[in-house]
């Protein structure tokens, strides 16, 4: 924790943040941001100590972009407690929260858009079609907003951090980009803002998808390097569960995302499921 733990700087407008962004230039201070949907929790948090240690200073933005939620998506239901988001903010040392309005973010007459390429046409571009066009231009504008020396994302969303790293390097922005590991609740189930839409059976139903990258991971030490015997073994302990609905279950190269059919190197099994209504991702490297 933070010595100070004080409260950061809520900035509630673009000017304000460019204003902040600018002075702690001028004095020469490095910058770490970290943007979130805010509904925060340990991953998130975990992120935001990375970026105290090794930055001057720490912006976080908790933002709820309707950008990147499709028209049958939860973007209205999604969870927001800015009271406890700006506790724990203060609890892992952040200097300024980044908490604007739609119309700050998106004039009326809004039309320009980054629209990532390869990398978003399978797994969660598949079946959240517009999706990485949303954070992709949501985070370009935080990315000029707020001019970081670095940014880091958490490799829980793992389409999400090799698209965004994608975008950094394709149009140049000057920053770092770190990639934080994905924090679980002690039973293996990845944190998320989405976890609190499960009841206690769908909670336990959720365990799941760790489970199968547990025995993706076993299998893959036992010798076993043939993809679909792998996605077979995942898919049956899905397979039955009342509830339960498989999205994809995927073996990939991290760098391309492309699916892979044997593990030769170090592999991405990525997988997505819903839970009653609520779509849960997880993913994890095996290499044999
Ligand atoms: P959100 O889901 O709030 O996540 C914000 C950041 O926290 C992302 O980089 C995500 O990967 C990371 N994160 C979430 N759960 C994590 C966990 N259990 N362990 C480690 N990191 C975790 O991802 C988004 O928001 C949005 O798409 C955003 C990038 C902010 C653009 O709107």
């Amino acid at each position: 924790m933070h010595p100070s733990s004080t409260r950061p700087l809520l900035l509630e407008t673009k000017r304000t943040l460019r204003e902040w962004v600018v002075r702690e230039k001028r004095g020469g201070k490095t910058i770490g941001l970290v943007p979130t949907m805010g509904y925060l929790h340990e991953g998130h948090a975990s992120l935001m100590r990375r970026a105290r240690s090794e930055n001057d200073r720490v912006v976080v933005s908790i933002y709820v972009n309707p950008l990147q939620f499709g028209p049958s998506e939860d973007f209205a239901a999604y969870p927001r407690d800015l009271a406890g988001d700006l506790d724990l903010c203060a609890g892992a040392g952040v200097d300024a929260v980044f908490h604007t309005s739609d119309d700050q973010m998106y004039a009326p007459d809004f039309s320009t858009y980054v629209i990532p390429d390869a990398l978003a046409s399978n797994l969660c571009g598949a079946s959240r079609p517009g999706h990485f066009r949303g954070v992709c231009t949501v985070v370009a504008k935080l990315f000029n907003l707020a001019s970081p020396d670095r940014a880091y994302f958490g490799q829980k969303d793992c389409q999400q951090v090799a698209v965004l790293a994608r975008l950094a390097r394709d149009l140049d922005f000057p920053l770092e980009f770190v990639v934080c590991p994905t924090v679980r609740e002690p039973d293996g189930l990845a944190m998320s803002s989405r976890n609190k839409y499960l009841s206690p059976a769908e909670r336990e139903t959720a365990l799941v998808l760790w489970r199968s990258l547990a025995l993706a991971r076993d299998l893959v030490k036992r010798g076993e390097s043939d993809a679909a015997q792998i996605q077979g073994a995942m898919r049956a302990l899905y397979e039955g569960k009342p509830g339960l609905r498989t999205d994809y279950i995927e073996l990939v190269d991290p760098g391309s995302l492309a699916p892979v059919s044997r593990i030769a190197g170090k592999t991405l099994v990525a997988v997505a499921a819903f839970v009653g209504k609520t779509r849960l991702i997880d993913n994890e490297f095996v290499a044999p």
